[in-house]
């Protein structure tokens, strides 16, 4: 019978600032999930930065009500605590006050698939903080239609005839499916505007699921900003998917995206150990961190810590100069965002203050 992958993530509140979670934080949602999760398989709770991702197996499928509803208790019982402590921004993530059926829309993020699980089940799940879903658009590219990434789309025949891309507007919540590498150049036109069109899902041209992002805009759905939606992606490999070095490689030259400081600046991705996953400088700059797990009948056999490996500590170094030299920029574009992107911020306020300043000229 088919097994469901859940990651649930939220901010439920910063420790110092929005730069790591409280140790505490971590227990409680660990309690939670062991003591009222009996529907999960297995379950382990990690964290990039402020952000805490619950990772669950389970027989339920997908938009499981006892799935989402098991998260957002959780993410309130992690809350109290994080408002006992006055950890920075406590619940800041939890939009609504009471659950309705589905965790989506409430703020928290949200990756899940179901599938068979195969003789061998290698699963790679990326987690990112002070940056916002379009910054897997263009991993997601490399791993899945770059040949120059994944040596499989060239050698191996049970790639060759490419994946297919399911895209996302988050403005107006439509989506549309591409085939690669037919449609490729059609397909650049949107995912290269990351703050609009998101790579929701790909799946392979039998139709398999392959990777599973999570899409939201908190501040599309709040409508101010609170916070980045800083992102997960779920990534299936190996046996006609790329194999897990060919999907790590996609962060091995540090891109450029949306999320650091106030969510308003831009800043190079660094793929980074656990460990090294708190985003000091600047709040940032963004950091990503990939957890290997083998499934086992559901089990999460894991994780590995897949940036610990040396041979990212030159695109480490590469993002560490490009972060340098951003920063000289200071609030001119494009370090800061784009007026249109620009969410936390004085502007609204200002302009309001100087309207009849403006003249007509
Ligand atoms: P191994 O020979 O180490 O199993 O590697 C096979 C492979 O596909 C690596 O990408
Ligand atoms: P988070 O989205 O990680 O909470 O970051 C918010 C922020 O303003 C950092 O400067
Ligand atoms: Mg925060
Ligand atoms: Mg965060
Ligand atoms: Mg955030």
């Amino acid at each position: 019978s088919k097994i469901t992958l859940s990651v649930i993530k939220a901010d439920i509140g910063g420790y110092v600032g929005h730069t790591d979670v409280h140790p505490d934080l971590l227990e409680i949602a660990k309690k939670m999930l062991k003591e009222k999760g009996d529907m999960l398989i297995d379950f382990h709770v990690t964290r990039v930065g402020d952000d805490i991702q619950l990772i669950m197996t389970h027989r339920e499928g997908v938009d499981s009500e006892k799935i989402h509803k098991l998260a957002w208790d959780t993410f309130l019982a992690c809350t109290e605590r994080a408002r006992e402590l006055k950890l920075y921004g406590a619940g800041q993530d939890l939009l609504k006050d009471s659950f309705s059926g589905n965790i989506k829309g409430m703020g928290p993020g949200v990756a899940e698939m179901e599938f068979e699980e195969r003789k061998s089940e290698p699963v790679v799940i990326f987690i990112a903080d002070k940056t916002e879903p379009g910054a897997w658009n263009l991993p997601l590219y490399k791993m899945f239609a770059d040949p120059f990434n994944t040596a499989g789309l060239i050698i191996d025949p049970s790639m060759h005839q490419g994946f297919k891309f399911e895209v996302y507007d988050m403005y107006e919540g439509k989506k549309i499916v591409f085939n690669t590498p037919e449609e490729l150049y059609d397909m650049l036109v949107f995912i290269g505007a990351t703050g609009r069109y998101c790579i929701r899902k790909v799946y392979t041209k039998n139709n398999e699921i392959a990777a599973v992002s999570s899409t939201q805009r908190m501040n599309l759905m709040a409508g101010k900003y609170i916070g980045k939606d800083d992102p997960v992606l779920i990534v299936r490999c190996q046996n006609g998917l790329p194999a897990v070095g060919e999907v790590l490689e996609a962060f091995a030259n540090p891109h450029l995206v949306f999320g650091w400081m106030r969510g308003s600046h831009t800043g190079p991705m660094i793929p980074v150990s656990l460990e090294d996953a708190v985003p000091t400088r600047f709040d940032g700059p963004p950091r990503v961190c990939a957890l290997g797990f083998q499934l086992k009948e559901g089990k999460l056999i894991g994780p590995q810590d897949l940036f610990k490996d040396i041979a990212f500590d030159s695109a480490r170094k590469k993002a560490l100069e490009i972060a340098d030299y951003m920063r000289t920029l200071g609030p001119f574009e494009p370090h800061r965002l784009p007026l249109q992107e620009l969410e936390y911020t004085t502007l609204p306020h200002l302009m309001e203050k100087l309207k009849d300043r403006w003249e007509k000229d």
